[in-house]
């Protein structure tokens, strides 16, 4: 049986500061079972073998847990599927004829690298500035040496499922990135662990995160919405309590 034909519109860009314009491909022969990035790596193959230039985006591990992946899927980020990865979106979800327009995560402080590919290295600087725990670990230490509350791992777990795509940031008007800061900041200082810099970890993180140029969060709620991970506003909530807390504290 014939595969599906999928209409493309792709964002196409050669470099930071080169013209963009939205350029039309057919993917033909499309299986269900094909992920989103497979069928643009069979675009890609067809473009090589033509001599082209093939579509850059970014992919790691293809199974929805290293965050590397994000398109934009017709204004979505991640697309379609509630809960759900570029990487893990199937061919499935889309019908013979569809039009798909493809861009890149838009945002100040992403800047766009080649095509479908964006620099996302200011998360990597909102962590270096206090996402971690600054301690002498020493030998491992025993499995109950430090006792954390059922509720509190659970919590902990729960924020730290973060993974750093950035669909939060893409899809926010606001062009925010509190989703993800929040969660980072909400995992290390809910457990003990995270009690001596709780303070300095979360005006470090947050300072940093407006010196980026992510803006500003206006409870729209639309980075909850597209997280894959389905990480919880009720972050921000935790992380704007903290900060006011560490702020009131005196906290630089
Ligand atoms: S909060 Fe969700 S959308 Fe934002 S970076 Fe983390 S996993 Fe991605
Ligand atoms: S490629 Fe790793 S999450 Fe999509």
């Amino acid at each position: 049986m014939a595969g599906m034909t999928i209409h493309l519109r792709v964002w196409r860009q050669a470099g930071p500061s080169q013209p963009r314009k939205l350029v039309p491909y057919t993917a033909e022969d499309v299986s269900p079972d094909m992920s989103f990035l497979e069928m643009l790596d069979v675009v890609n193959e067809k473009l090589i073998a033509a001599g082209q230039d093939p579509i850059a985006f970014d992919s790691d591990c293809r199974e929805g847990i290293c965050g590397a992946c994000g398109l934009v899927i017709n204004g979505v980020a991640h697309g379609p599927e509630p809960g759900t990865t570029t990487c893990q979106l199937h061919m499935r979800h889309f019908k013979n004829g569809d039009s798909i327009t493809i861009e890149p995560w838009r945002s100040r402080a992403f800047p766009i690298l080649k095509d479908l590919m964006v620099d996302r290295s200011a998360f990597d600087r909102i962590i270096k500035a206090g996402g971690y725990i600054a301690v002498n670990a020493g030998a491992a230490q025993d499995a109950n040496g430090i006792l954390v509350p059922k509720p509190v791992a659970e919590q902990a777990f729960e924020s730290a499922a973060c993974i750093g795509c950035g669909a939060c940031v893409a899809q926010c008007k606001n062009g925010s990135a509190v989703l993800f800061t929040s969660a980072k900041v909400s995992h290390l200082n809910v457990l003990p662990q995270g009690q001596p810099e709780r303070y300095t970890r979360v005006v470090a993180m947050v300072d940093r995160h407006d010196q980026e140029g992510f803006g500003s969060c206006s409870n729209e709620g639309e980075c909850e919405a597209v997280c894959p991970k389905e990480i919880k506003l009720s972050n921000i909530a935790r992380m704007t309590r903290e900060y006011v807390r560490a702020r009131l504290a005196g906290t630089r």
